[in-house]
């Protein structure tokens, strides 16, 4: 009974510790999250231009920058079918067209698009987009060239020493400095 179990243990082990590395390396090639549709920044805010406040419209004006609605992507997308070709993903072969298609999708049954998380600070910190953008600070300096990339991707892991070296370096006299190094400024 026992050696009829290990005959057949053995194989099938074998073949999930074998699948479980291709599931694993076929996930860890793509940068980011699983999402549900595989947008390229580097086509829309890269190539065609669009400028990132046009998409993430919340980031002057609220605490939270926002992704934008299934209908802002329809102002373009119900016109904009896509390409029928294959496009580079970042290494994984997409179709453009199937891709857009499947916005259409969302749109029609009425449901968000479950977009991932790429970003996110711990429940005890404060942060604030819209401070930042008022003052002049680029997208690019907490994000990276999120305009060349395809998958968008963590690129500082927002440590306290990232946030606080800035805070010291931008403080415009002894009152701010004291405000940006407040521990209050940013846990509370
Ligand atoms: C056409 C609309 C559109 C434009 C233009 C756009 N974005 Fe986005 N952005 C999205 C969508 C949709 C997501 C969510 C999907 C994803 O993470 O790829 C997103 C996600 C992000 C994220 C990750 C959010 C998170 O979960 O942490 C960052 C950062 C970001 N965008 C920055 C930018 C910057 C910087 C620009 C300009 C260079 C820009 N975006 C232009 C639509 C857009
Ligand atoms: C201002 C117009 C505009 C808006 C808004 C827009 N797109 Fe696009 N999108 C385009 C253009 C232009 C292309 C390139 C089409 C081509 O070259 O065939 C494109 C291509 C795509 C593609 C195929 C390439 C890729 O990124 O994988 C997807 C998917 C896509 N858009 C999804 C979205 C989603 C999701 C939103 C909303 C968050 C959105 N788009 C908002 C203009 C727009
Ligand atoms: C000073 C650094 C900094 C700057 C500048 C900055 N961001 Fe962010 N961004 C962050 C941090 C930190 C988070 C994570 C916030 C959280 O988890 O509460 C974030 C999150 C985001 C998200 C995800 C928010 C969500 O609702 O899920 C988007 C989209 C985004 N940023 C877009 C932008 C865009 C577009 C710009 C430029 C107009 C920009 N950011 C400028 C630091 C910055
Ligand atoms: C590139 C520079 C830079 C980086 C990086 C940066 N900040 Fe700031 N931050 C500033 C400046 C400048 C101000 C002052 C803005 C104003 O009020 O004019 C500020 C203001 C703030 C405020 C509001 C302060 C108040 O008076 O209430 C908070 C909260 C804050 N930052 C948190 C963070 C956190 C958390 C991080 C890291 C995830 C971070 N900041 C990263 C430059 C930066
Ligand atoms: C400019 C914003 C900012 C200020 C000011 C700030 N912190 Fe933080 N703090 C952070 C961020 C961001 C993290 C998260 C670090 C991480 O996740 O790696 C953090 C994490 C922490 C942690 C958790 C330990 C850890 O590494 O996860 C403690 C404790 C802490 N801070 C205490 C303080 C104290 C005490 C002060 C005042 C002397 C202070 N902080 C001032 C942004 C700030």
């Amino acid at each position: 009974m026992r050696k009829w179990l290990k005959f057949v243990s053995i194989p099938i082990l074998t073949i999930i510790i074998l699948l479980s590395f291709y599931f694993y390396t076929a996930e860890s090639r793509v940068k980011g999250p699983k999402q549900p549709i595989l947008f390229s920044h580097k086509i829309h805010a890269g190539d065609n231009q669009i400028p990132c406040q046009y998409c993430h419209s919340y980031v002057d004006i609220s605490p939270v920058s926002g992704i934008p609605s299934v209908q802002k992507c329809m102002g373009c997308h119900s016109q904009i079918a896509g390409k029928d070709v294959e496009y580079d993903y970042d290494g994984r072969s997409i179709n453009m067209q199937q891709e857009i298609n499947k916005v259409k999708e969302y749109w029609q049954s009425k449901e968000p698009i479950p977009w991932a998380k790429v970003n996110r600070l711990q429940d005890f910190i404060q942060f604030n987009h819209r401070r930042h953008i008022r003052r002049g600070i680029d997208c690019s300096t907490c994000h990276g060239d999120v305009a060349n990339m395809d998958v968008v991707h963590r690129v500082h892991t927002f440590s306290m020493g990232f946030c606080i070296t800035c805070h010291q370096e931008s403080a415009e006299d002894k009152q701010e400095l004291a405000q940006l190094r407040d521990c209050l400024t940013c846990h509370y």
